[in-house]
């Protein structure tokens, strides 16, 4: 990575947290030594969608702000899978973690004095109890291995440190069945529920909620599906075979849908799907619905 930014900085502090070398140029290396080619795709995919992600982000917005509401975001924070990057006013210092190059590479333009670290949240390159505040904004849903990614929230958190984590869970996405567009499963709020009790938390609350986002135009709610996500397939797709070479087309959300044989490009399938879409229109306009769970955190 050319910008200099990009490289980890001497901060004592934030060396002091780190297990590996610090510069994004080698987690880049060793990160896609070890990915999976499903990560792969999906760090190539979001790393394409760096430049029209803030276009389509509002989802992402408005559950940060649900996030950031109750949040004592301060000390050292980690932020896992940070995108282009969130603002954190009261932070000391910002360790930005993402799979995503191209995704770091915005955040570097966005926020130069974060920390940006190219790595996987199922594997994070620092040390055991050294962070302060791990914040995560609909990232883990992507995780091959969620109760990994969770294991290592726990392990790098101090005692007494916090995490606040938002993701999607089954029942995301109905109207998207009722257009004719497959899609993946999510994992279900009571499987994710049951991962975050089995760890031995000091404290935890956790929250589950319809969030409902409105769009003009079928071709507007499509496009947010597909241009800030990936056409990479979500993790849980994956995990049950059902990859196909059937056009696809996921959102920002780790969700993968899937279209029909005749794929979305055809003008006719296109008609259809917007006559149908119409009959869903509210006085907001055509609704997309996420289930959207919230958890906060104290070890
Ligand atoms: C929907 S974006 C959310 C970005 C940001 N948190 C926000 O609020 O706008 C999801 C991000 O998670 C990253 N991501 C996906 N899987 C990941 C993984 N296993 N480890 C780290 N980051 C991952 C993607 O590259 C992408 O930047």
């Amino acid at each position: 990575m050319k910008n200099k930014r990009q490289t980890l900085p001497a901060d004592p502090q934030v060396n002091q947290v780190l297990t590996q070398p610090c510069h994004t140029q080698q987690a880049k290396q060793a990160d896609s030594d070890n990915q999976s080619a499903l990560q792969r795709r999906i760090a190539r995919q979001f790393s394409q969608a760096a430049d029209v992600y803030a276009k389509h982000n509002v989802l992402q917005l408005r559950t940060a702000s649900m996030l950031q509401s109750n949040a004592d975001l301060s000390g050292i924070v980690l932020d896992i899978g940070a995108g282009p990057g969130t603002a954190f006013p009261a932070a000391q210092q910002v360790i930005a973690v993402d799979i995503a190059v191209g995704m770091l590479l915005k955040l570097g333009c966005n926020f130069p004095d974060y920390t940006a670290l190219c790595a996987d949240a199922m594997a994070l390159p620092l040390a055991d109890n050294s962070i302060q505040t791990v914040y995560s904004n609909l990232a883990l849903q992507w995780c091959s291995d969620f109760p990994q990614a969770l294991a290592e929230i726990y392990r790098v958190l101090q005692p007494g440190g916090h995490c606040y984590v938002s993701l999607i869970t089954a029942g995301s996405l109905p109207q998207l069945e009722y257009l004719g567009l497959r899609c993946n499963a999510f994992a279900t709020a009571n499987d994710i529920d049951a991962q975050i009790n089995s760890l031995p938390w000091q404290q935890s609350q956790i929250q589950q909620q319809t969030v409902t986002v409105h769009f003009a135009q079928l071709t507007a709610l499509l496009q947010s599906l597909k241009g800030i996500g990936a056409s990479a397939p979500g993790p849980r797709e994956a995990a049950v075979g059902q990859v196909t070479d059937e056009k696809s087309n996921s959102n920002n959300d780790g969700h993968t849908v899937a279209t029909t044989a005749a794929g979305l490009k055809g003008r006719g399938f296109l008609h259809q799907l917007q006559r149908r879409a119409e009959t869903l229109r509210t006085d907001a306009g055509l609704p997309l619905d996420y289930q959207v769970l919230t958890f906060c955190c104290q070890k």
